[in-house]
């Protein structure tokens, strides 16, 4: 088991940057916020952040328009900044993976400036122009996120051509068939690995092959008729080449595609490696339903495992509202949705304030920026319950509900808390080569209740979860590890298991 690589046995926390700590007072999280905070990331347990990105961008996208690759955003720190938070992190056995964004630019990054200077520029053709159809319109019919029905394609005066965005019109997507493309982001990869990051979540990494000729009302969101499959394989197999130059680095991909089906194909094959681990989303956009996610387990297992692919679990992110807001806002069944996302089997993805079990904020009309109405989920951390909640400045969002009550100074001090349960998963999936490498099997359950144990050898764990509103018996023996309430760990188990709740049971 000891050499099972860290990704696969790990717990990967994101922090959305902007949203984690200010220590500046500009009302904007910075590195110097993540550097202050490490304790509170070392007493959950993670073995991993993800940093969505830091790079130098004009924020049209919040980040995801890159105009540097190689850089740190002043909004954020310095890259000296960077270097000490990794530093720090590795003493603190906290590996680092950074947000590369390699589908599309800014429209500010010096390639697509040169690009757009002429025709005959030689970086014209490191993104997608193309003359409009006979019509006059866009050369096809594909759709950009974000604005319902707006085209991909943006029209330049200067130059007069279509150019491709598949996300905002500041977002103009890359061209991934020229082979300069190629090289010169396989050396943006190079530049961080250097300097010790871990590895990379790839944005958006499925609509890298593209195939222009397929002309259907494809959006990001239905991604289907941009592919060029074998394109975008080929890609993936030699960004793994280049991670592969290093030893213990790692990727995993924004594969958005909701079909676990489609998801196992991403890692490659032995002898082909691709991507190390891969988003599986149909279960970030679920119901709190035991059937719909006993099928979503199934199939995620009937795509991966066949290939050798290790899963991944995710239930929320900076783009889809809060799973506790999304199952109905109940803390109990935020509890419940702990217990399931860190004992399945994979490797699970937390997003910053999920161990507080926040909700979404509300943000009203004149505080909306994001052109892609994704600003509840991205509602500052409280760290206290003090009224700027440790925040030096007005946050550039509103905060989450009952921030006075639902603070980490808050729920760390109440040994009953939310907090403290992810604390207890956490050490004990650690702890447990059943719950972080083990196979893993289903139980009989009754209806509305899923049932499953884990081992490894001769470590074992039953894991129940009740998705209803009314008490279940279950066919269970053996001790509370953690139960999602807390109640009754360390006793024996008597098989009863309350509205919402959910048990780690060890035979
Ligand atoms: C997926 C990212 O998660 C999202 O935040 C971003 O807007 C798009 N990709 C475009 O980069
Ligand atoms: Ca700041």
């Amino acid at each position: 088991m000891s050499e099972t690589p860290w990704w696969k046995t790990g717990v990967v926390y994101q922090i959305y940057p902007r949203s984690f700590a200010d220590t500046n007072g500009d009302g904007v999280g910075d590195l110097g916020g993540i550097h202050a905070h490490l304790d509170h990331l070392v007493g959950l347990g993670i073995d991993a952040v993800w940093l969505s990105p830091i790079f130098p961008s004009p924020m049209a996208d919040f980040g995801y328009d890159v105009a540097d690759y190689c850089d740190v955003d002043p909004v954020f720190g310095t890259l000296d900044d960077l270097d000490a938070l990794v530093g720090r992190c590795h003493e603190r056995d906290i590996k680092v993976l950074l947000d590369w964004v390699p589908n599309h630019t800014s429209d500010r990054h010096p390639w697509f400036i040169a690009a757009r200077s002429s025709r005959d520029d030689p970086r014209r053709d490191w993104y997608w122009w193309r003359d409009g159809s006979p019509d006059g319109g866009p050369p096809n019919r594909w759709k950009a996120a974000f604005s319902p029905g707006a085209p991909a394609w943006t029209w330049d005066d200067a130059t007069a051509q279509w150019y491709l965005h598949m996300f905002l019109p500041e977002q103009p997507d890359v061209n991934w068939a020229n082979p300069d493309v190629r090289a010169a982001m396989y050396d943006t990869l190079r530049f961080w690995l250097d300097r010790g990051i871990d590895g990379f979540r790839i944005d958006v990494v499925h609509l890298l092959g593209k195939n222009l000729e397929i002309d259907h009302a494809a959006s990001p969101d239905d991604p289907e008729p941009v592919h060029d499959y074998a394109a975008t394989h080929e890609i993936l197999r030699e960004v793994r080449a280049v991670l592969d130059e290093y030893p213990e680095r790692t990727t995993v991909g924004e594969v958005y595609l909701l079909d676990p089906a489609r998801i196992g194909a991403y890692y490659g094959v032995v002898d082909a490696p691709e991507l190390h681990l891969s988003f599986n989303f149909a279960p970030m956009l679920g119901r709190w339903d035991a059937a719909s996610w006993r099928a979503m387990i199934d199939a995620t297992h009937a795509s991966h495992d066949p290939v050798g692919a290790w899963p991944t679990w995710v239930l929320s992110n900076h783009d889809k509202p809060r799973h506790r807001t999304r199952f109905g806002g109940s803390e109990a069944r935020a509890r419940a949705a702990a217990v399931l996302l860190l004992t399945l089997r994979g490797t699970p993805f937390l997003y910053a304030g999920e161990e507080l079990g926040l909700e979404d904020a509300v943000v009203p009309a004149e505080r909306r920026v994001d052109p892609g109405g994704r600003d509840g989920c991205r509602a500052p951390v409280p760290w206290t319950d003090a009224p700027d909640h440790g925040w030096p400045a007005e946050p550039w969002l509103p905060f989450p509900p009952d921030a006075s009550a639902r603070n980490v100074e808050v729920l760390a001090a109440d040994e009953r808390s939310i907090l403290a349960l992810y604390r207890r998963l956490l050490a004990v999936r650690r702890a447990s080569p059943a719950l972080h490498v083990g196979a893993f099997a289903w139980l009989d359950a009754p209806d509305g209740v899923l049932g499953w144990v884990r081992t490894a050898g001769a470590d074992e764990r039953q894991v129940w979860i009740n998705f209803t509103g009314e008490p279940r018996s279950v066919p269970a023996g053996g001790t509370v590890e953690v139960a999602a309430n807390g109640a009754g760990e360390g006793s024996t188990f008597d098989g009863v298991l309350g509205p919402d709740a959910a048990v780690v049971v060890q035979p």
